[in-house]
C-alpha cells in the first residue's frame, strides 16, 4: 500500500510517499528556517505563506522521486494537529484536494504520532508495546504506546517545551533560529560542570518543566552583563544541555520503572541532540532496555513519518471526511476529527 504523507504544521512543507509503513520511498522537505531565522523565531503567518507556495512543489517531487503516479497513491495522510492552525489549513485543504480529485481515502495523523513512527521506518522489526520519549519544538511527552494507534501519556510539558528551552537558550547566547543543533555543537567545545543550573520540580516526577531552567540561564547571563564580565558561552550551553539531559534520564528511568516497559523510543526534533542521543541510548543499555530512535533526518519534521503513521491509522479505519478540520491542540493519546 502506497502512502502519500503531507505535513505542515510549523517550518517545514514536507511531502513522502512510504510503501507499507515501513519502506519509505522518497522524503521531499522545504525548510523555511532561512526565512524565519530573520525574525528569531516562527512568524504563523509567513509560515502559512509559504507553505501554500511550497506544497504543490513538494508533492510533486515526492511522487517524481518515489517513482509513483498520483493515481498510485492508495491513501494520503496529512498532519492535522496540533500546530500552527493556518499552516497546518494549507496542508489539510491540499490532502483534501488532492483526495477530492483522485477519489483516495483521507487519513488525519496526529504530529505527536508521526514523530513516533518516524522510527517504524528506521527499524523496520519495531513494534508497540514501548515506552516513547518525545521532544520537539513544542512538546516534551512520556507516553505508553500500547499499540500502533493506542497511547498513555503518562508525563507531559507544564510550561517550556524542550525543544522551546533550547532555542530561548540559544538566542541569548547570541545563536540563530532555531539554536538546538548550535547548542549542541558549543557543548561539545565548553565544560557542563562551569556553570550549575537548576532540575525544576514538578508535582507529577513524569511531567517536564523546563521554564525554570530557561530563566536560570537568562539571569546568569544578566548577572554577567551588569557586572561586566564575560561569559563562557561554550560552558553555559555544556552546562544547560547536561542539565536537560539529566533531567530526560530521570523522568525516563521512572517511567520504565513504572511501565516495566523493555522497549525505548526516542523522537522529535531534540532528539537529534548528540548527547541526548548518547546518553539515553547508555541508559537503556545499563537498564536493559532495547532503545531505538530515528536518524537525525527523520528527527525533525518530515513527511516521512507521516506517510508511515498514516498507513497504521488507515488500518485502524481513521478515515476522514471531506469536512475534516486543523486543530491547534490535541492530546496524542485523544485523537478525534
Ligand atoms: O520536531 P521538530 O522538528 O518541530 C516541532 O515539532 O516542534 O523540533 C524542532 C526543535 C527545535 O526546537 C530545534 O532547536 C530542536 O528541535 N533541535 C535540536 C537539535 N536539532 C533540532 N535540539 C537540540 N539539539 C539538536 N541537535
Ligand atoms: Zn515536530
Amino acid at each position: 500500500m502506497y502512502v502519500l504523507g503531507i505535513e505542515s504544521s510549523c517550518d517545514e512543507t514536507a511531502a513522502a510517499v512510504v510503501k507499507d509503513g515501513r519502506e519509505l520511498l522518497y522524503s521531499s522537505v522545504a525548510t523555511q528556517i532561512d526565512t524565519h531565522k530573520l525574525y528569531g523565531g516562527v512568524v504563523p503567518e509567513i509560515a502559512s505563506r509559504k507553505h501554500a507556495e511550497d506544497i504543490a512543489i513538494v508533492v510533486k517531487d515526492a511522487l517524481e522521486g518515489a517513482g509513483i503516479t498520483k493515481e498510485q497513491i492508495d491513501a494520503v495522510g496529512v498532519t492535522f494537529a496540533p500546530g500552527l492552525i493556518g499552516a497546518l489549513l494549507v496542508g489539510v485543504n491540499f490532502a483534501k484536494g488532492f483526495c477530492y480529485s483522485l477519489d483516495k481515502p483521507l487519513v488525519p495523523v496526529h504530529h505527536i504520532r508521526s514523530h513516533i513512527a518516524a522510527n517504524y521506518l528506521v527499524s523496520p522489526n519495531l513494534e508497540p508495546p514501548f515506552l516513547a520519549l518525545v521532544a520537539s519544538g513544542g512538546h516534551s511527552l512520556l507516553i505508553d504506546v500500547k499499540d500502533y494507534t493506542d497511547y498513555e501519556i503518562l508525563g507531559k510539558t507544564l510550561d517550556d517545551a524542550a525543544g522551546e528551552a533550547f532555542d530561548k537558550t540559544a538566542r541569548a547566547l547570541g545563536f540563530p533560529y532555531p539554536g538546538g543543533i548550535y547548542i549542541d555543537a558549543a557543548a561539545k567545545r565548553g565544560d557542563p560542570f562551569k556553570y550549575r543550573l537548576p532540575d525544576p520540580h514538578t508535582e507529577n516526577p513524569l511531567d517536564f518543566s523546563f521554564s525554570g531552567l530557561k530563566t536560570a540561564v537568562l539571569n546568569l547571563i544578566n548577572q554577567h552583563k551588569m557586572r561586566d564580565e564575560e561569559i563562557d558561552s561554550d560552558s553555559l550551553a555544556a552546562s544547560f544541555q547536561k542539565t536537560v539531559c539529566d533531567i530526560l534520564e530521570r523522568k525516563l528511568s521512572l517511567a520504565i520503572d513504572k511501565t516495566e516497559r523493555k522497549k525505548v523510543v526516542l523522537a522529535g526534533g531534540v532528539a537529534a541532540n548528540s548527547e541526548i542521543r548518547e546518553r539515553i541510548e547508555k541508559l537503556c543499555r545499563r537498564l536493559g532496555c532495547s532503545f531505538y530512535m530515528p536518524t537525525r533526518e527523520l528527527c525533525t519534521d518530515n513527511a516521512a513519518m507521516v506517510a508511515s503513521q498514516a498507513y497504521f491509522e488507515f488500518k485502524s479505519g481513521k478515515v476522514a471526511g471531506m469536512d475534516l478540520n486543523a486543530y491547534a491542540t490535541m492530546p496524542a493519546d485523544d485523537v478525534r476529527f
